[in-house]
């Protein structure tokens, strides 16, 4: 992207507009579900970039390029108001506020909401012991983005945070397999470390993680408390669309939802409307039309 870039006209309207929404995949669905059913009047287009996916073993720089473009596809292509941005790695890689500096130094006058701060908030909140864990793809705990997160939040209470990448959560949630002998045998392994940390609180710091979240919390024990970041952001959003006098007037009637995949769009209509429910009728493909550079 070249900053300075003038899109005059196309700066979105304030109340006007979608809130646009991206992951790699299907795990943004979770972040999408908390925020249709907080603000129902809103309009929402979500892109899975599914074509892609997955994002967790990619460079950083990679991602930062796929969040960058599907950034400007959601405000160039869709004329989103806000963005959020539902891949903890992408955040990870693309942190929210520089994704908002950009966009502002183009002349595009976004709120971009990331997952990881209200997740690491959310988090902090639910220990009473103050041993936390994390987990995420490779990519978002080798970024150490949670550990700085998580710093900024506790100021002045000691926690203790211990993460673990999990790979292979996420393809077995891309292939609609959230239960099985195969899921658990995986989370013991991957969870033996948070298991040893005897932690009270874990935030799944993946958004395709909640899908898991029976079989995680059948191998770590109902005594540990799962946080997820999908209702944390969604607050975080109304809040700042609500400052920003950016909300939708609740007239009663609900928002129009479009979803985009780049990959296989009849199994994201499959597989998605099993995840986030009936809402996900209107399934497109997204093409890399967008020339932001
Ligand atoms: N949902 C993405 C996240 O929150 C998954 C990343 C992936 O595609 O590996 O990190």
């Amino acid at each position: 992207m070249s900053a300075g870039k003038d899109l005059g006209h196309q700066v979105p309207s304030t109340t006007d507009g979608p809130i646009g929404m991206f992951d790699s995949g299907f795990g943004g669905l979770t972040v999408a579900r908390a925020v249709i059913d907080l603000l129902p009047s809103e309009d929402l287009v979500y892109i899975g970039d599914t074509g892609r996916y997955p994002y967790g073993d990619k460079k950083s720089e990679d991602v930062r390029a796929y969040a960058r473009e599907l950034a400007w596809s959601l405000v160039k292509d869709h004329h989103a108001k806000a963005i959020v941005v539902a891949c903890n790695t992408a955040a990870a890689a693309l942190p929210v506020h520089e994704l908002e500096a950009e966009l502002a130094a183009a002349g595009v006058m976004v709120p971009v909401i990331g997952v990881i701060e209200p997740g690491a908030q959310s988090l902090v909140r639910a220990t009473r012991s103050g041993r936390v864990g994390v987990i995420g793809t490779m990519g978002t705990i080798g970024s150490g983005a949670y550990d700085r997160a998580v710093a900024r939040t506790s100021l002045g209470s000691t926690v203790q945070l211990v993460s673990a990448p999990c790979p292979g959560f996420v393809e077995f949630v891309e292939r609609g397999r959230t239960t099985g002998p195969d899921v658990t045998i995986l989370a013991q392994r991957l969870l033996a470390p948070i298991l040893e940390a005897d932690v009270d609180a874990l935030l799944l710091g993946c958004t395709h993680y909640p899908y898991l979240a029976r079989v995680i919390s059948d191998v770590l024990g109902s005594h540990v408390t799962l946080v997820s970041s999908a209702d944390e952001t969604a607050f975080a959003l109304r809040d700042q669309l609500g400052q920003a006098a950016m909300l939708k007037p609740d007239t009663g009637a609900s928002g129009q939802h479009q979803f985009m995949s780049s990959g296989d769009v009849a199994w994201f209509k499959e597989l998605g409307t099993r995840l986030l429910g009936p809402e996900l009728t209107n399934v497109n493909i997204w093409n890399r039309k967008t020339d932001e550079s």
